[in-house]
């Protein structure tokens, strides 16, 4: 028998499958298998419960396998499995995007589909290059994003993001592209609950950057309102409101990247809604679905969608969108979720838990090797301090996590990442902080 022959009758063969931003080698020799997810828990195939204090990288904010979002799904699928966007068009898309548009801050009332936060991260900064391009202020090209972001993995996103190993491998990237500098100074700002007093005026280096290359070339700013990946880096207090001052003092395009913040994450549907800053356009994914099915998207403002509606009315106004954008079963997933985060009130729910959170979290203040603990909305990140080698004692804070403590953590380098669903009880909370200590103590 070949061995691809016998790959196929070999179930669950560890080989064939090769596993993103994951060490393969290491997890083929130890996996971490999920086969079922029911609320606030995972469970392994032989049926041992993982609680999942992560929402299954920040997406799942209603928890897993609820019913209403599952029927929509099931519903959709019998309905209409896929039809598309492209010159034609499905109500669930219409829908869905009222519904976003909804809820999106001041004159944000158009939305673009995607399936992704990359694709979302990318269609944003095309829209922003375009958008100048129909103005007549086509030598607005320079994008500029911040170190240590994170804007998914297209070309666009990693140009601007910030994170060095997604982007030391991959090329000399977007030309045109500067970065501010990040927001995090341990020094000034460890252990603080929410947004740190300290760091507004880092902002101010978007002057710098304008000042070396002159407005007329710059397109847009993109941030993520609380940098996520990179170990929840909540924005200095007053650090947004500079950004949009200052992008407005110029004609610059502000970007929230918002596809973990978006829905409920922050307490709010948005965190620009946490913050009081409206940006100009928002991108979003994740959340949307409740992570059920792929799907993202950016909400742009009304004068951003208006330059592009003119020409003969048969001309296409923007040569961008994906085969799947607005796919039926995203939309009427996305529809069921928003409905179901409405009715359980979730985002409030988010919003009266955030204290009690941010306390039970900075008790793990004085374990081992812990240098800073910082929280915002339902997020949080516990920083270690690496052993030999970076990295190493958070994989081994994964593994024990998940196969001795029954918690599942994302880990990013040596710093614990935690973002429950946003249905976790206070009880839960305290089972994930006492789930994580004894990962913290194992490791240590
Ligand atoms: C802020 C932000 N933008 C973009 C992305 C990329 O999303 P995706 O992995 O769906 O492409 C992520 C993913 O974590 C993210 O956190």
């Amino acid at each position: 028998m070949s061995s691809a022959a016998q790959r196929a009758e070999i179930p669950n063969d560890l080989e064939a499958f090769w596993l993103p931003f994951t060490p393969n080698r290491a997890f083929k020799k130890r996996p971490r298998l999920i086969a079922r997810a029911k609320d606030m828990h995972y469970y392994t195939p032989e049926g041992r419960p993982i609680l999942d204090a992560t929402a299954a990288l920040w997406c799942c904010n209603a928890g897993h396998g609820r019913p209403r979002i599952v029927e929509a799904i099931q519903r959709q699928a019998a309905e209409l499995d896929f039809s598309p966007n492209f010159q034609f068009a499905h109500p669930p898309a219409f829908q869905l995007a009222s519904r976003i548009a909804a809820l999106a801050p001041g004159d944000l009332d158009h939305v673009f589909f995607c399936n992704s936060g990359s694709e979302a991260c990318d269609s944003a900064l095309k829209i922003a290059l375009a958008y100048h391009n129909v103005r007549g202020n086509a030598s607005r090209q320079r994008l500029i994003g911040r170190e240590r972001g994170y804007h998914g993995v297209g070309f666009g996103g990693i140009s601007v993001g910030g994170m060095v190993n997604n982007r030391k491998f991959f090329g000399s990237l977007l030309a045109g592209v500067d970065h501010l500098p990040a927001t995090y100074n341990r020094e000034h700002q460890a252990f603080t609950k929410g947004e740190p007093e300290w760091g507004g005026h880092l902002a101010d280096a978007l002057e710098g950057i304008v000042a070396l290359h002159d407005a007329s070339t710059i397109a847009a700013v993109i941030v993520e309102p609380m940098a996520g990946s990179t170990g929840v880096l909540p924005a200095p207090k007053g650090y947004l409101q500079k950004l949009r001052a200052i992008c407005d003092k110029y004609g610059v395009l502000l970007i929230f990247d918002e596809v973990i913040t978006g829905f409920g994450r922050l307490g709010f549907a948005f965190a620009a809604e946490r913050y009081g800053v409206t940006p100009d356009m928002i991108t979003f994914a994740k959340g949307v679905t409740s992570g059920t099915v792929p799907m993202g998207g950016v909400i742009v403002r009304k004068p951003i969608y208006d330059a592009f509606m003119k020409g003969p009315d048969h001309a296409i106004e923007l040569f961008h969108g994906y085969t799947y954008s607005g796919h039926p079963l995203a939309c009427a997933a996305g529809i069921a979720t928003l409905d179901l985060y409405r009715d359980e009130k979730l985002f409030e729910r988010a919003q009266a838990l955030e204290a009690k959170w941010c306390d039970a979290l900075m008790t793990l203040k004085g374990q081992p090797n812990v240098l800073d603990i910082r929280c915002v909305g339902l997020t949080g990140a516990i920083d270690l301090a690496p052993a030999a080698a970076p990295g190493e004692r958070g994989y081994a804070a994964l593994e024990y996590s998940f196969h001795e403590a029954g918690v599942m953590l994302r880990l990013s380098g040596d710093t614990i990442e935690l973002t429950p669903p946003l249905i976790v009880g206070e009880d839960q909370i305290g089972e994930i902080v006492d789930k994580t200590a004894r990962t913290i103590r194992a490791v240590a």
